[in-house]
């Protein structure tokens, strides 16, 4: 597959089988991410790994979450926390923030952003699906999330990775993959 094919084939996957994500598939995902371009070679990335037990505490933070978030939403706590329960593998990933360089510390998190990309990439060619998630679940501004990966204050997080076997059936049934031309959104300088 070349990678123009690979860019436009990439979903956002939040279904999946109940199946665990094999240790050499996440070595490779992590492998992906370690060639991603960054400034000064800072390499400014740290990956955080839940499944199987480990997984039970990212569990019990988004719990804790929702009910503060969503007191009176029995209905929704219970379909948000069900989406952590499914999901076979949770990355979480930090970006180093230097103090007193905000300029550097804004192109690690883009460096990140590069790297998780990579990663996206990857879980495709590996069969797996994947999403980036950093609202509700993803908990990426949460300070339990950060409690719970024992980060110093010279970390941010950059995001959740929701990873797993696709759920073949939901995979059919997503919706088609629409995109503005980038004609719109494009300016020949003169
Ligand atoms: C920075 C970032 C944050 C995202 N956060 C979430 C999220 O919190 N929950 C979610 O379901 N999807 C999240 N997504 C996935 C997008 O919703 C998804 O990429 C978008 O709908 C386009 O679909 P596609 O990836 O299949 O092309 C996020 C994606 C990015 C890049």
């Amino acid at each position: 597959m070349t990678i123009f094919s690979m860019l436009e084939k990439r979903r956002a996957v939040r279904n999946y089988e109940d199946r665990p994500v094999e240790k050499e598939k996440i070595i490779q995902l992590l492998e992906a991410a370690t060639w991603a371009p960054n400034d000064r070679l800072r390499e400014p990335w740290s990956f955080y790994i839940f499944q199987g037990e480990g997984k039970k505490k990212y569990q019990q933070i988004a719990e804790d979450f929702l009910f503060e978030r969503f007191p009176d939403k029995e209905k929704l706590r219970e379909s948000s926390l069900k989406v952590v329960k499914n999901t076979p593998l949770i990355i979480v990933v930090t970006s180093d923030i230097i103090e007193d360089d905000p300029a550097a510390s804004e192109d690690n998190e883009y460096a990140v952003c590069c790297a998780i990309h990579s990663m996206w990439l990857a879980a495709e060619e590996l069969g797996l699906g994947f999403v980036w998630r950093t609202r509700g679940v993803g908990l990426v501004r949460d300070e339990r999330l950060f409690s719970l990966i024992d980060s110093p204050e010279n970390k941010k997080i950059i995001g959740s990775l929701f990873i797993g076997y696709p759920d073949e059936k939901a995979l059919e049934n997503m919706k088609e993959k629409k995109r503005t031309d980038y004609l719109e959104k494009t300016t020949w300088c003169q």
